[in-house]
């Protein structure tokens, strides 16, 4: 039988940490204390104009390849969770596959589902690998969310940042990923969105990001308790058995809810929310490597991601490491 287990992980933050108190003297009518009480969100960064989710992409994929001991020829699928991507099309794994310089035998394309958008490609990554049809996947989140936010909304534009997290996932005699869950449910469409597209040359609609903060906050605690618990119940293995538990890093207030709907001590969950704010798709695989390259996640150990965004979409992965 075949599984898929993470070989290696990298991520980049561009830039300098732009703190709550910079964003006061950038004139946002807000207060450190107001962002910090209500989201644990003290810094985040931003990617320099010209500098693109590939260009981010790129620097947490080759540190994933060099964590995983493989070079970039090994690599035969890359996918890219985006919701910021470069240009409408090409896809931005293909931009980031010409970066690593592949030109072959290496599949590229990108996922869409907002900040759930990880564990959306690591779950087709998976099903790719345990199919015998690819054997080793870079998998990547990356984003520049500062991008699409009104800087006029201090509701949503203190929240979001820019960076990308990766992963190989590689072909393995020993699993690795043991259950995964996905969801989703488009009815909600309108509580967070960016209702615009581009035609006939001109952004019709509204390009920026619109959030109901309170529904999203209600329907993530309960989506994330709910699908974590299905994990580990499709995996078969006691929830005491898991040593970290990575969330989505949207807000510290959700995480701390979603663990305490499932009685989680905090001190088994990865949070980074407080360093780069919402990074959307590329939240859980910046936590994933933060916590691999400080040694708190180590070799055997057991792990639960989980993400929840814009659709909304939802899901959750229980892999040993
Ligand atoms: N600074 C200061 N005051 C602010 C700010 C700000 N940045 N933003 C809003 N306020 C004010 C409002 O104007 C309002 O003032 P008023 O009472 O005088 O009208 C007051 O703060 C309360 O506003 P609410 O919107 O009710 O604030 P709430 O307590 O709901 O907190 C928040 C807002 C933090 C967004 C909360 O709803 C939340 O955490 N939602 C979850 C959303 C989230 O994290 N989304 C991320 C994307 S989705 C995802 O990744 C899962």
């Amino acid at each position: 039988m075949i599984f898929a287990r993470i070989a290696g992980t990298g991520s980049h933050l561009p830039g300098e940490p732009v703190t709550n108190d910079d964003l006061v003297r950038r004139g946002i009518d807000t207060s450190d204390e107001w962002v910090t009480v209500r989201t644990g969100i003290r810094a985040r960064h931003f990617a320099a104009p010209g500098t693109n989710s590939s260009d981010l992409a790129l620097i947490a994929a080759r540190q994933a390849i060099e964590a995983a001991g493989c070079s970039s020829a090994d690599i035969d699928l890359i996918i890219v969770a985006t919701s910021t991507p470069d240009f409408i099309f090409p896809s931005t794994a293909t931009l980031v596959q010409a970066g690593l310089g592949i030109r072959n035998n290496c599949a590229a394309f990108d996922v869409q589902a907002v900040c759930c958008g990880f564990v959306y490609a690591l779950a087709t990554a998976e099903k790719f690998i345990r199919s015998g049809s690819h054997r080793r996947a870079l998998v990547i989140g990356a984003e520049v969310f500062s991008r699409i936010l009104d800087w006029t909304d201090r509701s949503t534009c203190v929240l979001f940042g820019d960076g990308a997290g990766a992963v190989v996932l590689e072909a393995s005699d020993e699993p690795g990923v043991r259950a995964m869950a996905l969801h989703a449910d488009g009815s909600h469409h309108p509580d967070l969105w960016v209702p615009g597209n581009v035609a006939g040359g001109q952004v019709m609609g509204d390009p920026f990001l619109r959030m109901n903060g309170q529904t999203v906050f209600k329907f993530a605690v309960k989506a994330l308790d709910e699908v974590m618990r299905e994990v580990i119940n499709l995996a078969g293995v006691p929830q005491e058995s898991i040593d970290w538990f990575v969330p989505h890093q949207a807000n510290i207030r959700i995480i701390q809810s979603s663990a305490k709907h499932l009685g989680l001590p905090m001190e088994k969950v990865v949070t980074t929310v407080g360093i780069h704010g919402n990074t959307s798709a590329a939240s859980i695989p910046l936590a994933l490597d933060c916590a691999v390259r400080d040694g708190r996640i180590r070799p055997g150990q057991r792990i639960v991601l989980e993400g929840i965004g814009g659709g909304f979409a939802w899901g959750a992965a229980l892999i040993d490491v």
